[in-house]
């Protein structure tokens, strides 16, 4: 019988499912283990299930000769080494598709947060600072309806965020690697624009880039100052993909109005200054974080990894 590790804590239907087929050993806890702590628990086991959290280096695979496959509940893989995956024969899959519209969803809530200043609101009424109702300039917001939408990273999460916006009668643009067929461009309702013209245009501009070294800081200092003194920024992609730096200082600054941001280089660690400014607000990474959506990351992670276990190609190969 193979085994199996599971790198993180899951729903325990999960692990259920997968000790029908497979001998299972699973970290317990919540908190991911260091490349050091997956190597050594990935003795005997040909397969491993992990998250974001959790590196697997170029060490991993160098001590895990038996190793076959690498299931990662996630759409993203930046946490895994791939070539060296690839150089050991080990094959990497992930879960793109099932966590589409509820990534969109929570983008569009930081956006809408984000617009409204909802947090602060709901900061001010708790303290009980709240003592004069319908001050006519407390609190003023953007306008989401009518204003112009820029989408950096135009895949299916990209694109169901595009389609949102149609709801709220804005002009959607978008700038991506590859542009869109005509048919997506249309279901979208986006435009395609190089990337200043974006920054340059819209009130709010959504990051959904994966991370790579091609994607490190890809928003920074310079890229921020292209963008509208009113405008929004919001990251629901990964963190790096904007400099946390930069961002800080442009709020401070009122270079732009405020920001929305679900992921953070380092996390759960975050730039200290974030803390301090109202004109953020802030999730925890839980862009995929629905029961149904995270069950069905999890589903599509042991049907990949049971495909290489039974020597079938598995649906969502990454090293292919
Ligand atoms: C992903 O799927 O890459 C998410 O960031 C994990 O929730």
């Amino acid at each position: 019988m193979s085994r199996v590790l599971v790198t993180r804590r899951v729903f325990p239907e999960v692990i259920e499912a997968l000790s029908q087929r497979f001998e299972v050993v699973t970290n317990p806890d919540d908190t991911p283990w260091s490349p050091d702590q997956i190597a050594g628990h990935l003795a005997g086991c040909s397969a491993a299930m992990s998250t974001v959290m959790c590196k697997f280096d170029a060490s991993v695979f160098e001590r895990s000769p038996q190793l076959k496959v690498v299931s990662n509940i996630a759409v993203g893989y930046n946490n895994i080494d791939v070539a060296a995956a690839t150089k050991g024969g080990v094959r990497v899959t992930n879960t793109p598709g099932v966590l589409d519209d509820t990534t969109a969803d929570l983008t569009w809530a930081l956006l809408m947060a984000a617009a409204r200043r909802i947090p602060e609101g709901d900061a001010y009424v708790r303290r009980g600072d709240w003592k004069v109702a319908f001050a006519m300039q407390s609190f003023l917001g953007m306008d989401v309806h009518h204003a112009t939408l820029g989408i950096i990273g135009m895949g299916r999460i990209g694109q169901a965020i595009a389609r949102r916006a149609s709801g709220f009668d804005m002009a959607v643009l978008y700038n991506n690697r590859t542009r869109l067929s005509e048919a997506d461009e249309k279901r979208a309702n986006a435009t395609v624009v190089e990337r200043d013209e974006l920054l340059a245009r819209s009130d709010f501009v959504v990051v959904m880039a994966p991370y790579s070294p091609a994607t490190h800081h890809l928003i920074g200092a310079a890229e921020i100052a292209k963008m509208k003194r009113t405008a929004i920024l919001v990251n629901t992609a990964r963190g790096g993909v904007v400099d946390d730096a930069a961002l800080v200082a442009a709020l401070k600054e009122g270079r732009i109005a405020g920001a929305g941001i679900d992921v953070f280089e380092g996390e759960p660690k975050l730039h200290a200054d974030y803390l301090a400014l109202p004109n953020v607000s802030l999730t925890p990474h839980i862009g995929s974080a629905t029961r149904a959506t995270r069950m069905r990351m999890c589903e599509t992670a042991v049907a990949n990894l049971t495909a290489v276990l039974e020597g079938r190609v598995p649906p969502n190969l990454v090293n292919k």
